[in-house]
Order: structure tokens, then C-alpha cells, then sequence
């Protein structure tokens, strides 16, 4: 894939990218930060009542849930330690386009492009209470990712199982279920019944709950 990238509006006011190749979004069009806030953080972050998170995402794409998961800390007070597989990594050029330091904190403009430019493969502390590890690897090939702890949190942000159906196997659940600790939470925007199922045969305990506008229902996976 050569992952040619356009900027677009969703119906929030905020930006996501298209993918023609795939005939992709990288978010729902009803609204990229509503859907990511309600995904990742509402249903994910914020359910977590630990106050050290160990985080996997699978797909940096924009940076816009590592963007809100920072800012989420500085008001709750947890730390996270951000770590996102991405193997397609948007342009700096795309990245200083998209509005989200614009729409969340126009002053942390700075910081969502260094979430961008910091470099890839090392931890690199963001903020004190945000440290991110970016990446630059295929997530179809999570047998060969050792990371140096177990995870806590988990976001599942691949592209749709009919764009990427590789994405969704029971051999990557099995993977991450064997990654996190127990009490470890996954979220994904995907409520399909064949995934649902994947979870559950991974070891999870699987909770439907309702989606974000547009949506009908996503789902939270419980180790
Ligand atoms: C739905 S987008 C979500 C991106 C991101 N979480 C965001 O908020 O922008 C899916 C992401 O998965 C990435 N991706 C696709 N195939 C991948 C693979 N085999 N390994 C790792 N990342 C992949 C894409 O490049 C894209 O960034």
C-alpha cells in the first residue's frame, strides 16, 4: 500500500485522513475527536482506575488518540506510557494540517507535532506524565513484538475488518491477550459479531456498549 493521504472534514469540525486506495476513513465522518474521545478515552482511559496505564495502541495514524490520551492526563492525573505500532506513518507535512491542537488546545500546538517528529523506536517523555514509544512495524506480526511489560490498555484503532481483514484474526487477539495484564482492558470502535467472538475465544470477557453518533454500539474487551 502507498497510503496517499487526504485531509478531510467530519462532522464535528475536526479532521480526519482518507485513503483512496482502501476507500478508508480514519475515522468515523460523524465526527473523528467525538468518536475517539467516546472509543478510546470514555469507554477505555477513563474506565482504567489505575493511575500508571501501560497503553498499546495499533495504528498511530493522525496521532489524535495519543494526542487526547496526553491531555486526558495532565487532568486526571495519570501517567501513561504510550506505546503505538504504526506501520504507514502520516507526513509532518499532513500532520501540521490537521486541526485537533486547533479545536482541543491551540497552545499545545507544539506538543501534538512532536507527538509527530519525536523519534521512532525509542521512549521519548512528551509531558511528565505522558512517555510515548512510536513504533514504525507491522502489527500483522505481533509474534515477533517483545515489549518490556505487559499492557494495561489497549486501543484497537485498525482500519474496518472488510478494508483489512487480516487485521482481525484470532492469531492478533490471542497475541494481545497474551500481552496484557490481567484486569487489562481492550476497546475497539468494532462491534461486529465475528470480532466479538475472536475476543471471546481469546480469553476476554466482551461488554457491547452503546457508539458514538453514528454508531450503534462498540465493544470493550476485559482480560
Ligand atoms: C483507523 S486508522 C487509525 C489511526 C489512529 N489511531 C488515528 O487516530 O488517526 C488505522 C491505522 O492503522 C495503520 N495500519 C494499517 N495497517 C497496519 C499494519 N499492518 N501495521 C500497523 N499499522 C497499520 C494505518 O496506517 C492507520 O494509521
Amino acid at each position: 500500500m502507498t497510503m496517499l493521504h487526504i485531509i478531510e472534514l467530519t462532522e464535528d469540525g475536526s479532521h480526519t485522513l482518507y485513503i483512496p486506495e482502501l476507500n478508508e476513513h480514519y475515522h468515523s465522518t460523524h465526527g473523528a475527536v467525538q468518536e475517539s474521545l467516546h472509543v478510546y478515552l470514555e469507554a477505555g482511559l477513563h474506565h482504567y482506575d489505575k493511575q500508571e496505564v501501560n497503553l498499546l495502541e495499533i495504528g498511530f495514524g493522525t496521532g489524535l488518540n495519543a494526542f487526547l490520551t496526553l491531555l486526558d492526563t495532565e487532568r486526571s492525573g495519570k501517567t501513561v506510557k504510550y506505546t503505538t505500532l504504526e506501520r504507514y506513518p502520516v507526513s509532518l507535512a499532513h500532520a501540521e494540517k490537521l486541526n485537533y491542537s486547533k479545536l482541543l488546545d491551540p497552545s499545545r500546538k507544539e506538543i501534538f507535532i512532536q507527538l509527530h517528529s519525536s523519534a521512532w523506536g525509542d521512549w521519548v517523555d512528551i509531558t511528565p506524565t505522558f512517555g510515548l514509544k512510536k513504533l514504525q512495524t507491522d502489527a500483522l506480526r505481533l509474534e515477533e513484538f517483545q515489549p518490556e511489560a505487559l499492557f494495561d490498555l489497549i486501543y484497537y484503532d485498525a482500519f474496518a475488518p472488510e478494508k483489512q481483514p487480516g487485521m482481525w484474526t484470532e492469531e492478533i487477539f490471542n497475541r494481545l491477550y497474551a500481552l496484557s495484564n490481567y484486569g487489562a482492558m481492550l476497546t475497539t470502535y468494532c462491534a461486529k459479531g465475528a470480532v466479538r467472538r475472536m475476543l471471546q475465544t481469546a480469553g476476554y470477557r466482551v461488554e457491547r456498549l452503546p457508539g458514538p453518533p453514528g454508531k450503534r454500539e462498540i465493544l470493550r474487551a476485559v482480560k
